[in-house]
């Protein structure tokens, strides 16, 4: 009896074992990841070979090799060169699933192999080989992966206008966006608070408008040049990673209209010089001007216009003379249609700059050209903006404020972040969120690009609370971007999710612990102040 018991108990140990063996740490979960050989093992070593196939020779492969091999370069886990060993080989290849994200991934006892349409697929492969490499400490067993994303398009939005965290963190940030295969950032870069890219035709939008921030509106400038606006977007694309930038346009436009008060529309009392003109020829010479310069400092030409809350700072377009005039000069019937008139000129200028215009939510309401317009709900109160926009059959990036907000609180002991009446965004929510729920019973899935998570700054006045905000959630959006609903399942991402929280403890991130909170507190943001900083 005691012998039986014992058998059974060694057999549950057997089978639990060679189940832990198998599970797929990776995380997004790939779409298929089986391995072949039960004890096969491949040592990796950090100064293993890493080779592009004898018929693939694009530069950009080799520029995924570079990349790969720096990676593991710098792995802590793994042991160090010793003589030629195993080799990683990568090969652009006719895949069955033709998505140029797509990839295989085969380790066996020579190494490993990585398959892939393109270079975008070769370098997800590589992602995945980095988090196998780390999990497995530099031992991978013969693993047999099969992938690509459910979305192309897996974003996240940083709000650099309300505080400025300059180009290191914004690196990090790129850094693990590439870690989990999110491959849009998308950068907030003017706003009330401030402006904060370089325009060489009108230098005072950052040496006047870069000055203050959120929590202190007398802070000095800050804001990117040029050359480090460059330097990003390419460390963005060595990691797969286009960048898009936002110059929100009629409103939000503070911080511009403090530089160039000549083409401010007016504010209200809450929110003064709010907007830019649309009265005012030059208003869109001025603003076509800057987005040429924007445009030639990002190449995945798509620009995001803003277009939201304007009516929280256009009272004075009911009263200025010269918006009368063009309301009745184009017929325009109220001042919501004055800003939907603006906004299709300033799309026609992009347009003319071969550049997509992308818009939040409240632009559904402009008719288009389908193909060159992007748009992002974000009012999850308001569903049938989601499907006005999908009826116009606008491409749309689904990034409702519920789940996907990440200046949310995500804790019910938080004190400091948003919340939406009692509602808010634990890291369990963004997990279950699946955007093809909210699809109207006519709509047409293929216009959904994808989602994307927005981290507004108004209480996030330091790296810290950042982390705190983004770290873990960023997993979950990542799986949910990238992993088919049915290979999603909850229980098996918070396993996964564990190992995570070492690798944010070890490269000095302060994170939320979901498993337990109380390990790094919710840090509290700085309070408004005015410095008494003098120019
Ligand atoms: C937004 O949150 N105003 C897009």
């Amino acid at each position: 009896m005691i012998l039986k018991k014992t058998f059974a108990l060694l057999a549950f140990l057997c089978v639990h074992h060679a189940y832990a063996q198998t599970k797929c740490p990776v995380i997004p979960m790939p779409a298929s990841a089986t391995i072949a050989t039960a004890n096969d093992k491949t040592i990796i070593t950090r100064g293993v070979q890493v080779r592009v196939d004898r018929k693939t020779k694009a530069t950009q492969v080799q520029a995924v090799a570079d990349f790969l091999k720096s990676a593991i370069a710098k792995l802590p886990e793994l042991p160090a060169s010793t003589g030629r060993g195993q080799q990683i080989l990568l090969v652009i290849a006719r895949m069955q699933d033709n998505n140029p994200e797509a990839y295989e991934l085969v380790v066996n006892t020579q190494g490993v192999k990585i398959s892939a349409n393109t270079e975008k697929g070769l370098f997800n492969g590589a992602v995945t080989l980095l988090q196998l490499l780390r999990n497995e400490k530099g031992q991978l067993q013969s693993w047999v992966i099969k992938d690509a994303p459910q979305y192309a398009w897996r974003g996240f939005m940083l709000d650099e206008s309300r505080q400025f965290f300059g180009k290191e963190k914004v690196k990090s940030l790129l850094d693990w966006m590439a870690y989990y295969k999110l491959n849009k950032f998308h950068w907030h870069l003017t706003d009330e608070p401030g402006w904060r890219i370089e325009i060489k035709q009108y230098p005072k939008l950052t040496t006047v408008g870069g000055i203050g921030n959120f929590t202190d509106p007398k802070a000095p400038a800050t804001y990117y040049t040029q050359a480090e606006i460059k330097e990003i977007v390419q460390y963005a694309a060595d990691r797969n990673i286009d960048v898009i930038p936002e110059i929100d346009m009629p409103g939000h436009a503070t911080a511009a209209n403090n530089a160039y008060p000549e083409f401010s529309g007016g504010g209200s009392k809450g929110h003064p010089e709010f907007t830019f003109n649309p009265a005012k020829e030059g208003t869109y010479t001025y603003l076509t001007n800057i987005l040429r310069e924007v445009n030639d400092l990002f190449p995945a030409h798509m620009i995001h216009l803003g277009g939201d809350e304007v009516s929280y700072g256009n009272e004075k377009w009911n009263t200025n003379t010269d918006i009368q005039a063009l309301m009745q000069r184009e017929h325009l019937a109220n001042i919501k249609e004055v800003e939907l008139y603006f906004m299709q000129r300033m799309s026609d200028s992009l347009y003319k700059l071969n550049s997509k215009m992308l818009a939040w939510d409240e632009m559904a309401e402009v008719s288009l050209p389908k193909d060159k317009t992007i748009i992002y709900w974000w009012r999850h109160d308001k569903p049938n903006t989601l499907k006005m926009a999908l009826e116009k059959g606008y491409t749309t990036v689904i990034c409702p404020r519920l789940p996907l907000y990440f200046d949310f609180v995500q804790d019910s002991t938080n004190r400091h972040g948003r919340k939406w009446s009692k509602l808010y965004n634990p890291i369990e929510s963004v997990y279950k969120f699946n955007p093809l729920t909210l699809l109207p019973a006519d709509g047409n899935p293929s216009l959904i690009a994808g989602m994307q998570a927005n981290l507004w700054t108004e209480t996030v006045s330091d790296t810290k609370r950042l982390d705190y905000l983004t770290f873990p959630r960023i997993c979950a959006l990542a799986e949910i971007c990238w992993t088919a609903p049915d290979r999603k399942n909850e229980a098996d991402f918070m396993q996964r999710l564990q190992p995570q929280l070492k690798l944010f403890e070890a490269a000095g991130l302060y994170y939320y612990d979901p498993f337990n909170p109380n390990i790094h507190p919710e840090p509290v943001p700085k309070k408004k102040t005015v410095s008494d900083y003098k120019d």
